[in-house]
């Protein structure tokens, strides 16, 4: 369990975090559509390439969560992609689980799939250089009715189970119960379900006996839903968010990465510097980073098209938004 700790510590050095590059075949298919780019096997390579294969990403990242079928592929330094980042001392970590499906109890909620086959499939994961997993919970707010406790616990328990079996494994999980943006609930509603399912979630960790200090939480930040009219300030982010984490999450837990859940590249930027701020300010025990897809690749993806000639540019992008959000890990 040492050795876990610290990995997990090793993620949060200063001003590092992780690209979440880790969008199943559908989601990473209807990204590149929307971006007028046609999907294949091969095409998903280089969209995984423009952005592994950008120099000087070890200034910036700790780690990367990559897809199964990622796993293989191998970027123009003729590397598989888990061995290309390990060489420049960036840890590859896998999504473990299998996605949503409704939950029968409550059908407009979702559970997440991936239990039955996880302990073969992480042996092999293992083998392919994947030192972290991910696995992600979705958590709906509409309304007072949703989420249900029932869809929170049942959630929680198989993230539980599969973090239990990844540190059995010698693997280090990073438990994402994402609340989503999508909806018209203020920010206090969001703060109000975050802490609840967080909650839950680790005293279910803690009916599994799952060392905290080996366990890294993937979080959504508290705010208003895209549908509720309201943009909230970072400095309200900051103040709602912290305090959720304050009161739900263990302060050994090895530490805390933000997802970005559809905010723009600027708005993630500026709401984690606030909240790295705002948790120095409180005396928050444990570290806090990034782990962004869509606000650290997008700027990124609307420059590049699936063209050659447009990966520098590209690139440049890339780069430059980390070069931000990571100043913004720092509270800068
Ligand atoms: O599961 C979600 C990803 O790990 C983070 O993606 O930053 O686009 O929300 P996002």
């Amino acid at each position: 369990m040492t050795d876990l700790v610290a990995i997990a510590r090793s993620f949060f050095a200063s001003g590092k975090g992780l690209l979440a590059a880790d969008e199943s075949v559908h989601t990473a298919t209807a990204r590149l559509a929307s971006y007028g780019i046609p999907a294949s096997e091969e095409m998903r390579r280089q969209y995984r390439n423009l952005f592994l294969g950008a120099a000087d990403i070890e200034e910036y990242l700790s780690g990367v969560i990559l897809f199964e079928e990622t796993l293989s592929q191998k970027g123009s330094d003729r590397k598989t992609f888990p061995r290309s980042l390990a060489a420049r001392g960036i840890a590859p970590g896998i999504k473990v689980d299998e996605g949503t499906e409704p939950f029968s109890s409550s059908p407009n909620e979702f559970i997440t799939k991936g239990l039955l086959s996880l302990s073969e499939r992480l042996e092999g994961y293992k083998k392919q250089g994947a030192v972290f997993t991910k696995w992600r919970a979705v958590i709906r707010i509409d309304g007072d009715h949703l989420p249900t406790a029932a869809a929170i616990h049942e959630n929680a328990k198989r993230l539980a189970t599969y973090a239990r079996d990844v540190q059995g494994a010698g693997m280090v999980p990073l438990v994402e119960p994402e609340v989503l943006l999508e909806g018209k609930h203020l920010r206090a509603r969001a703060r109000a379900v975050i802490e609840e399912t967080l909650g839950v979630l680790f005293a279910v960790l803690k009916e599994h006996s799952v060392d905290c200090a080996g366990l890294i939480l993937k979080t959504a930040m508290a705010l208003s839903g895209n549908e509720s009219g309201k943009k909230d300030t970072p400095e309200e982010v900051a103040e709602e968010t912290v305090a959720a984490l304050l009161a739900s999450v263990p302060r050994q837990t090895a530490g805390i990465v933000f997802l970005s859940g559809g905010q723009s590249p600027e708005q993630a930027t500026e709401n984690l510097a606030a909240i790295v701020h705002r948790a120095k300010e409180v005396g928050a025990p444990w570290p806090l980073t990034f782990s962004y897809a869509r606000a650290l690749q997008e700027e990124a993806l609307s420059l590049w098209k699936g063209k050659e000639e447009n990966v520098p540019a590209a690139r440049a992008a890339f780069l430059a938004r980390l070069a931000k959000v990571s100043a913004a890990a720092r509270g800068e």
